[in-house]
């Protein structure tokens, strides 16, 4: 029996997952060529070469998946499309059968009574766009608004909720800024322009989708709260610039309709600003995805290329992928965004939070992973203490349901309720599986 509190009705639970990291059968059905699709056919890029050619083969054991969700009994489903599955070429003809997958699968969640919540775009931008600047070109936004219209025309008279972006500032600064990621640029705060474009492009997709007739429409981010590594001035003001490169920078246009001040990066215009963007990118919205994952910890850096350099945690457990387990750090981030934007604020979602073990099925077969369901427990607790404090939370989505392909990781961290044997594609829901569904179960007595 969980000790989890109470939550408040109509509070709803999911699991979150994206197209890239389970979906494989990357040449079905006329589906174009995605930055990750390059990037991790490129020697080096991925741990161990791996590809996720295949990753969960989620596109043809969709139903296999969906009956796992079932027996979670989960009310939310937030998985995304693949743009080049829809566009395959990021501009251009629209795939009819590349749509065709996302309708079996929001019929079948239907059919399910579970909720689906789209994100449009998790990080696969269609090669043929980065051919052409990728993030970094103003035309990208413009074409995401397409491919939003695209993918809402066809699905917008079942589905209802929406997300835009997943993690803008993830993708810009790992993808465009450092190069860990897809499409693999270093241009360091060159990458700027990347962070407005998405911006731009997820304005441009909220008028779409409630054109097509769009209920609830949401921006997923990254937070994570910062502390400075000590008291010196130096770190605090390293701290405050970590800040506002990954929260106001993605957060401030959104809700308040203006950057925050950048000076402390040499940035003292923004040549990509045009005239109207920022009434775009403030498009009203339903809600705030928060991700969270852990906490940040920032000391300055005054001989690197950035005036911070994120600090070791040596003071508390870990996950396999090295993270800090800080639970209470998702009641600071959710309290704090409720401090800072006030009114402006629209109700928040957890939209992924997780985390990542080496486990795998021990000799009874079974998959004992208790750091898991105690990672698990502290913060869905945190996330309870937060509403009590104040924040308006409406929904709380695991990552992920299937260990699944992590990025430049490969198939290394298993973020999984579910073990996935990457060369069966057994699937063996592990301890924490069964625990979340208690805990659902509990929470709907
Ligand atoms: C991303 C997921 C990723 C997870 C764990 C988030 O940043 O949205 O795609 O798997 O973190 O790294």
């Amino acid at each position: 029996m969980s000790s989890i509190p109470r939550f408040p009705d109509g509070f709803a639970w999911g699991v979150a997952t994206s197209a890239f990291q389970i979906e494989g059968a990357l040449d079905a059905d006329g589906r174009g060529v995605s930055v990750w699709d390059t990037f991790a056919a490129t020697p080096g890029r991925i741990r161990d070469g791996h590809t996720a050619d295949v990753a969960c083969d989620h596109y043809h054991r969709f139903t296999e998946d969906i009956a796992l969700l079932r027996r979670l009994d989960i009310d939310v489903y937030r998985f995304s499309i693949a743009w080049p599955r829809v566009v395959p070429n990021g501009r251009g003809p629209v795939n009819t059968a590349g749509l065709d997958f996302y309708d079996r699968l929001v019929d079948a969640l239907l059919a399910s009574g579970i909720t689906p919540m789209p994100t449009l775009y998790h990080w696969d931008l269609p090669q043929s766009l980065e051919d052409d600047g990728g993030w970094l070109n103003r035309d990208t936004a413009a074409r995401f608004g397409d491919y939003a219209a695209a993918a809402a025309s066809r699905l917008a008279d079942r589905v209802s909720d929406w997300i835009t972006l997943n993690e803008p500032f993830e993708h810009m600064s790992l993808g465009y800024g450092l190069g860990v990621h897809a499409p693999g640029r270093e241009r360091l705060l060159d990458a700027l322009p990347v962070a407005h474009h998405q911006l731009l492009g997820h304005g441009l997709a909220v008028r779409r989708l409630r054109d097509a007739g769009a209920e609830t429409v949401l921006l997923t981010n990254s937070y994570s709260p910062v502390d400075a590594a000590s008291t010196s001035p130096e770190d605090v003001a390293a701290a405050a610039a970590y800040d506002t490169l990954h929260r106001g920078l993605f957060t401030d246009p959104v809700l308040l309709g203006r950057y925050p001040d950048l000076r402390v990066f040499g940035v003292d215009e923004l040549p990509f600003l045009h005239d109207g963007d920022l009434k775009t990118i403030a498009e009203p919205l339903d809600g705030l995805g928060v991700n969270y994952y852990a906490p940040s910890r920032v000391a300055a850096s005054p001989e690197g290329p950035l005036p911070f350099a994120l600090t070791d945690f040596t003071d508390v457990d870990k996950t396999a992928f090295d993270w800090p387990i800080v639970p209470d750090g998702m009641r600071r981030i959710l309290v704090e965004l409720t401090e800072r934007y006030g009114d402006a604020l629209p109700p928040l979602w957890v939209t992924e939070n997780g985390c990542s073990f080496p486990d795998g099925p021990g000799p009874d077969g079974a998959v004992h992973d208790e750091s898991r369901i105690d990672y698990l427990d502290g913060h869905i607790k945190a996330v309870r203490d937060a509403i009590d404090a104040g924040a308006d939370v409406r929904g709380y989505l695991t990552w992920t349901l299937l260990d699944n392909f992590e990025w430049a990781e490969g198939y290394h961290q298993r973020f999984g309720l579910v073990h996935v044997d990457h060369d069966t594609q057994q699937r063996t829901p592990k301890d924490s599986f069964d625990w979340y569904a208690r805990l659902i179960a509990n929470q709907r007595r």
